[in-house]
């Protein structure tokens, strides 16, 4: 059974460790929390290397990295794990997109695919640890499709070549608001936040 007990119920420690060394996923994720007042770090603050993700799933990867930085600093810890599931792929690279090869390895691997067939999803998973019973999950998805070319340099990873539904541009096109309105990080996080207002949460 999950708890939420901590420092008398809604209390948090000062501090958010960020699980992750992804510059890209920190600074999509640095803004959204600074309501709550803590002071945010990441693994790099304590000299920490990311555990090996052996999950098959985002909960499990998630999971795993919010318990490590927990296990290591005592502070609460909020893990992204995320990737792509690509529907001509069966769904791959899904938790493995980190070891795919980017963008020009699925632009190479799709390269016959036609226009009608390149749907995909991106997913987002966060695993927030706060005691040692399990995380709370947020889970995002973002549906859209696999551009038949690159473009645009904002972003990190595959943004530019993923086209969100209703939209025409790739996610390296939009300024980092827009991507976060729309994406599977953006719906995480936004359903984190409803968690962390209902539960009244704040530091000290
Ligand atoms: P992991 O969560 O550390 O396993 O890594 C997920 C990988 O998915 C990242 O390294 C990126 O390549 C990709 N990814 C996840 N979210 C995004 C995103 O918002 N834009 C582009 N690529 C992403």
């Amino acid at each position: 059974m999950t708890t939420f007990d901590i420092n008398s119920g809604k209390r948090a420690t000062s501090k958010l460790v960020l699980a992750s060394n992804n510059a890209g996923k920190i600074r999509e994720m640095e803004n959204f929390l600074t309501e709550f007042g803590w002071t945010l770090q990441s693994m790099a603050d304590y000299r920490l290397e990311s555990p090996e993700e052996t999950g098959q799933s985002f909960e499990e990867n998630a999971a795993l990295k919010a318990n490590f930085v927990w296990l290591q600093t005592g502070e609460w810890a909020l893990a992204d794990d995320s990737g792509l599931e690509v529907d001509c792929l069966g769904g791959a690279p899904g938790v493995a997109t980190a070891d795919f090869g980017g963008w020009e390895h699925l632009l190479k691997v799709m390269e016959t695919v036609p226009e009608g067939e390149r749907g995909a999803q991106f997913v987002c998973v966060l695993a927030l640890k706060n005691s040692s019973g399990a995380p709370f999950y947020f889970r995002g998805v973002c549906r859209g499709t696999i551009a038949l070319q690159a473009s645009g340099t904002a972003g990190f990873g595959y943004d530019p070549v993923f086209i969100p539904e209703g939209d025409k541009r790739t996610f390296a096109e939009m300024t980092k608001e827009e991507k976060q309105g729309m994406s599977h990080r953006g719906m995480a996080l936004r359903e984190l936040k409803t968690w962390l207002r209902l539960h009244q949460v704040r530091v000290n």
